[in-house]
This record gives C-alpha cells, structure tokens and sequence, in this order.
C-alpha cells in the first residue's frame, strides 16, 4: 500500500489514520507532519503533539538510513530555533554529533547503502555535520551572549538611586576645648604628655606628698582596682611620671580622664576631665606662674576677664594658690552662676613641693617649679553655655552637634 499525502490533506485520526501516517512516512521518507491537519475523530481529541509523538516513534523505528538524513537537514535549523539555554544545547550536541549521536548513527550504517550511494549520502551526511557544528557554535555564542545581558542586567546599578548617608561623626566639646588648650601651650613652648587612667596609688597620691593617712586623700576618693592600683582622681600622677623619666628642664601639660567616687548630678560626675601643667627648671619663681596662667587664662576667657589669685592648700605645691576669673555671665556682679561672689574658680596651681621634686629624683636645691591643674568640663560648660554636666558623657548627636 502507498498513500501520499499532499498539503493540506485531511484526514482522520484514529489507528487506521497513524498507520497511514506511518507507512507513507515509511516510504517516502517525507517529514509530514506540516503537512496534514488534523481532524479528531473520537470523542477524546487526539492533538497534533499525540500526533507528532507517533510520527517520530514510528519514524525512529522504521526510517531508513537515507530518510533519517533527509528528515534531519530538513528540520535541523528548526530544532535549534528551539532552545534556550546551553545545558539544552550541550544535550543537543551530544544527540547529533556524540559518539552515539545521530551522525555517527547514519555513519555506522553506511554499509547498508550501495556502491554509488555511499559517497553522495557520505558527503551529505560531512555537509550535515558541518551544519551542524555551524549551528551549535551560533547558538552558543547567542546563548553566551544572552546570559552575560541577563547577568548585566540584574547585576545593573541604579546610580540615580540615593546611597546611605555616612553618619558624620562630631568633635565633642571637650575634645574643642582641649585643642584649644593645647594651642595656646604649645605655642608657649609646653610639649603634651600622657598617663595612664588606671595609676599606681604611688603616683596618684604618696609621690604627691599626700600619705596614706592624709586627710587629702578623702577628698579624691575613687574605685579602686585593688590595694596598689586605682582610676586616678587628677592628672598630677602625670607629674611624676614626667619627673621620673625626664630629666629638668621639663615643660609638659597632661590632658585626660580622671575618676572620683562622686554622685552623678547636674553638676558633679564620677568621670570628669583635666589637664595638668608641670614647669621645672633652675630659677623658676611664682611670678613665672602667674604670667603663664594671665596668658592662658585670657586666652581662653577673653582679654578684659579680671584674674585673682587666692591662696589655697594642696599637698603638692607650696605655696598654692586658686585662681579665679571674673564672671562670665554677670562680669563680677554677682549670679547663680557664681554664687554671688563675682568670681568662678578655673583652677588649682602652685610652686611644687619639695619632697615632691625629691621624691621623683629632683634636687630641690638647685631646681624648682611649678604646677597647674585646671578642670576641662567647667571650661567647656562656661565656654559653651552648658547646663548638665551629665550631658558630655551621653553622646547624644542632637547634643553634640552643637559644637
Ligand atoms: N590635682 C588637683 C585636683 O585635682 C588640682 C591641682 C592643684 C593640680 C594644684 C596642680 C596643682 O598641679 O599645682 O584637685
């Protein structure tokens, strides 16, 4: 039985209509799929997939060596249009061009071809291949060049997106007033030293003149970190360190943190700040003080501020003496500020003591010197107009930003 079917040709579907299919793909060798429209005649629809399924089936099993070249430079291109990625691609690859693969199949079965056949088919089948290879290479090139798009793509930055802010951090008024500070000393000739917040009690109070059963050392009580170390309560140990290791003349000034077992109030904190000033040399006098802590203090105050100097007691200087400036909110008037007197007290100062030189390997003799301590957090308050001392050790940016 031969039957062709022409373009167009319809028919219906059911055993008799596949076997028609079959045997006419049989012979001709024609892919016919295109071809034929389907018309179903059962109840349930048989689709052109079914259809298509049968046809390659029966045409897998039956197809001569010839038909299988034929079917495939026909529908060749089409296969390829189809995929999309290159794991499908690669699948392909080995489908036609694989040691098992379809061309190594026609290969295999040239023998079954005669004498002239053979090197036609032959030739058509190298053709085929090189096809092929030409089509694989395309479309992985496409494909390669489809994922990299896919990958810029999704990998694109939108600049015109706002980054995230870095926050910016501020100088704390503190830290303002200590640059300040160290300013001025430094053009006054001073160098910065520096010392430990956790101090030996040695330097924290024996090498300052004040014994363990000093009443002083009441005054400065802070944490101890056990029976030799503490927080130290000033920047004076600073002092000593200097003196020990350096050799007169010595002009320092020590800025830090210092500690105190102090109630946190408005006014009062267990962690304050200080900077220390030490000069030692030969033919140091009290006037040399005085002249330095004038310049310092208007400086930091402004020109007209009125100074005094009023006498005072620490363990460490002889003589000492407190200095004061002249209110900087009622200009000696009298406020709450100054509590009435005129006056705000700005720091601790004297000539240093003796057994302190000695202590710390100074001949007192030949040299002498004197010393300063000034509490920071009360210049910036006053600087700064500040009301809460609690609000330097906050951090609070809306706080801090302000200065
Ligand atoms: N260390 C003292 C205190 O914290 C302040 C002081 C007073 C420092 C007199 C000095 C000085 O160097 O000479 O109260």
């Amino acid at each position: 039985m031969k039957f062709t079917l022409e373009p167009g040709t319809e028919f219906i579907v059911g055993l008799p209509g596949i076997l028609i299919i079959s045997l006419n793909y049989l012979s001709s060798g024609l892919f016919i799929q295109k071809a034929i429209r389907v018309v179903p005649r059962c109840s349930r629809p048989l689709d052109g997939g079914f259809l298509f399924f049968m046809i390659k089936f029966f045409g897998g099993v039956f197809m001569g060596i010839k038909g299988k070249l034929k079917n495939m430079e026909e529908n060749i291109k089409d296969v390829f249009k189809k995929i999309n990625n290159l794991d499908e691609l690669e699948k392909l690859r080995i489908k036609y061009l694989g040691k098992k693969g379809e061309i190594a199949d026609v290969f295999s079965k040239m023998g079954e071809l005669n004498a002239e056949e053979r090197p036609l088919i032959g030739k058509k089948t190298n053709i085929l291949k090189n096809k092929i290879e030409t089509l694989i290479l395309n479309k992985k090139q496409e494909l390669e060049e489809k994922v990299k798009r896919d990958r810029l793509k999704a990998e694109k930055i939108d600049v015109s997106l706002p980054g995230y802010k870095p926050l910016i951090g501020h100088k704390h008024p503190i830290s303002n007033v200590v640059d300040e500070l160290k300013d001025i000393f430094i053009g006054l000739g001073f160098s910065i030293a520096e010392g430990p917040e956790v101090e030996s009690e040695y330097n924290n109070f024996e090498a300052l003149n004040i014994p363990e059963y000093h009443p002083a050392r009441d005054l400065q009580d802070t944490f101890y970190i056990d029976d030799s170390y503490l927080l130290r309560t000033h920047t004076s140990p600073v002092q000593v360190r200097t003196m020990e290791k350096e050799k007169p003349p010595i002009r320092i000034i020590a800025p830090g943190r210092v500690y105190r077992s102090d109630e946190l109030d408005a006014s009062h904190s267990p962690i304050f700040h200080q900077i220390e000033g030490l000069v030692i040399d030969e033919e140091i006098s009290f006037s040399d003080l005085k002249g330095t802590i004038e310049t310092v203090v208007k400086s930091l105050y402004g020109e007209n501020r009125a100074i005094r100097f009023r006498p005072s007691y620490f363990p460490f200087t002889e003589p000492s003496a407190e200095v004061d400036v002249s209110c900087i909110v009622c200009n000696g008037e009298g406020c709450p500020l100054c509590s009435y007197t005129g006056w705000i007290e700005v720091l601790g100062s004297g000539m240093v003591h003796p057994n302190v030189l000695k202590m710390s390997g100074i001949d007192p003799e030949k040299y002498s010197g004197y010393a300063f301590g000034m509490g920071l957090d009360r210049i910036a308050i006053l600087k700064y107009g500040i009301d809460d001392i609690r609000l330097f050790f906050e951090n609070d940016r809306r706080f801090l930003h302000q200065f």
